[in-house]
């Protein structure tokens, strides 16, 4: 954490203590930040290819989620900079998924269960410092949000 180090020189100390090293709490905002750019990538792309009736309506409902994705993962991206790291990412993966609209919900639904764990081990690392266990919390509630949203596109056995 050289150049933290460095910028912690020159600025007054953060908001509140993390419970863990400044270090460990930008690699797990690091880890977190790649799997929301993955979850925005993952909505626009299954969104690609989803077919059936209802294709309109499921499709600009994940933009919709993408967009919220997108904003999370710039507030991610802001904190790795706030604390002198670079939020640089180089490899985007979206996981392989049959083309189904069953397939793809359960696929995202995965994605948003592995987010609600990133966000509750940000909020535990989080110690005394408000905003950043107030962000673990938000990226909480919203994913927990979009994961009840694909509970309830999940198509029946009937459908
Ligand atoms: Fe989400």
């Amino acid at each position: 954490m050289r150049i933290a180090s460095r910028i912690a020189a020159n600025v007054p100390a953060k908001e509140g203590q993390f419970a863990a090293t400044d270090g460990q709490v930008v690699a797990h905002l690091q880890k977190f930040l790649t799997a929301k750019y993955a979850i925005d990538a993952a909505y626009r792309s299954f969104g690609d290819r989803v077919r059936g009736p209802w294709r309109d309506a499921i499709v600009d409902h994940w933009h919709k989620h993408a967009e919220e994705e997108r904003s999370q993962a710039y507030d991610l991206a802001m904190k790795i900079m706030g604390l002198g790291a670079d939020p640089a990412q180089t490899s985007i993966v979206v996981p392989a998924c049959e083309p189904t609209l069953s397939a793809f919900c359960r696929t995202l639904m995965e994605m948003e269960l592995k987010a609600i764990e990133n966000g509750r081990r940000l909020m535990a690392l989080s110690g005394s410092n408000t905003s950043m266990k107030v962000l673990g919390e938000n990226l909480v509630l919203m994913d927990t949000q979009h994961l009840d949203d694909l509970r309830r596109s999940l198509p029946t056995e009937e459908s």
